[in-house]
């Protein structure tokens, strides 16, 4: 396999805790399998604003345009508005390169308790639409500082956007258990939530071998909770797939687990992958934080390089360290560090697992 080059954006907060683990635990699978990877650093993010007055250089995404794939850690810091640091470098490089989908699995690991007394076998994917939906940036502000002050936001759906979206989840499903879960809300926002309806209905005439259901996102929410292991592929527009991807998470114990790969399935652009959660000023620089987010996306991006060995190893040895209960972070009840965990895994997967025993000899 030729060099993948890969941009590596920390970011702030304990994106700069987990990334190192995650890099570590990613050489350690490319040292077993022979893979040959390029790392480039870029110290953009929060601390380069307060620098230079800016997220990233101007032209930044030029330079990050040739890469094979971005790993990235987190976004923003109370020292930058969120729409400063988000919009100028999360946003961009999402919308820029085209990743319109945000690809969030979620699953029950063993080893890590759900809140939930029964909370069954946990397996599903979100889909969540990632380049428009209801974050446009078509709107804005009449009045301001006036009683008559207004403000107003656009949501944006496009045909070419919906049923892009749609189709990945369905091919996704049929690589699964062949069921997509879309979330609506067309009772009560009348002109783009029906619109999604029949695109959904539209797209899924080309999937009869794939069962389908939808729901509103409130009654939605409310299944995720009462009983998540019935969700197979869920597709959702840009907000109710953020949330969605908040809750699924939850439901299985702690977001700190939860990868994402933002995707432009095409390939024309890298894709880029983070976890999903951000980078918690509140318990940054403490060494603390769960980097299992950040390896597993770490999973996620050597498979979409092709490297499929590679990431399943790296998601075996996420599972059998969580499931030693051994070197574990606060948040899944354990009082390793950051680091303790991520060398954990990246021991796991140098030392292969041992080979299970036949059962007739
Ligand atoms: C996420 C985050 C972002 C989003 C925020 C930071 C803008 O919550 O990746 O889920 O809403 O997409
Ligand atoms: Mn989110």
């Amino acid at each position: 396999m030729a060099a993948s080059k890969i941009a590596v954006i920390e970011g702030d907060g304990i994106g700069k805790e987990v990334v190192p683990e995650g890099v570590r635990v990613i050489e350690a699978a490319a040292r077993r399998f022979g893979l040959s990877l390029v790392w480039e650093r870029f110290d953009w993010g929060c601390d380069h604003h307060a620098r230079f007055g800016r997220m990233m250089p101007e032209k930044g995404l030029d330079r990050i345009a040739g890469h094979d794939a971005i790993f990235l850690g987190a976004i923003g810091w109370p020292t930058v508005s969120d729409v400063e640091s988000l919009w100028t470098l999360l946003m961009p490089i999402r919308r820029n390169f085209q990743q319109y989908v945000n690809l969030r699995p979620v699953r029950l690991l063993e080893g890590v308790r759900s809140p939930l007394a029964d909370p069954g076998a946990i397996d599903m994917c979100i889909v969540r639409e990632n380049n428009e939906g209801e974050y446009s940036e078509i709107g804005g502000r009449m009045f301001p500082g006036a009683d008559t002050e207004a403000a107003v936001q656009e949501t944006v759906l496009s045909r070419r956007g919906c049923d892009r979206v749609m189709r990945f989840a369905f091919e996704l499903a049929r690589k699964r258990k062949r069921k997509v879960t879309s979330a609506t809300k067309s009772n009560g926002i009348i002109h783009t939530m029906p619109f999604w309806d029949e695109r959904f209905r539209a797209v899924s005439a080309d999937y009869p071998d794939v069962a389908t259901e939808q729901y509103h996102i409130d009654i939605m929410t409310a299944h995720f909770v009462r009983r998540p292991a019935s969700f197979d592929v869920v597709v959702a527009s840009n907000l109710f797939g953020d949330i969605l991807s908040d809750l699924g998470p939850a439901v299985t114990g702690t977001i700190g687990v939860a990868p994402s790969a933002n995707l432009n399935p095409e390939r024309r652009f890298p894709s880029m992958f983070e976890p999903v959660h951000g980078s918690a000023p509140d318990i940054a620089g403490k060494n603390i934080a769960n980097p299992i987010g950040q390896i597993w996306s770490g999973a996620m991006m050597l498979e979409h390089l092709g490297a499929t060995e590679a990431a399943g190893a790296i998601v075996d040895a996420i599972e059998r360290v969580l499931a030693s209960g051994e070197n574990l972070t606060p948040d899944t009840g354990g009082t390793a560090s950051t680091t303790a965990l991520g060398t954990a895994i990246a021991d796991a997967v140098s030392v292969h697992a041992k080979p299970k025993v036949a059962a007739h000899g």
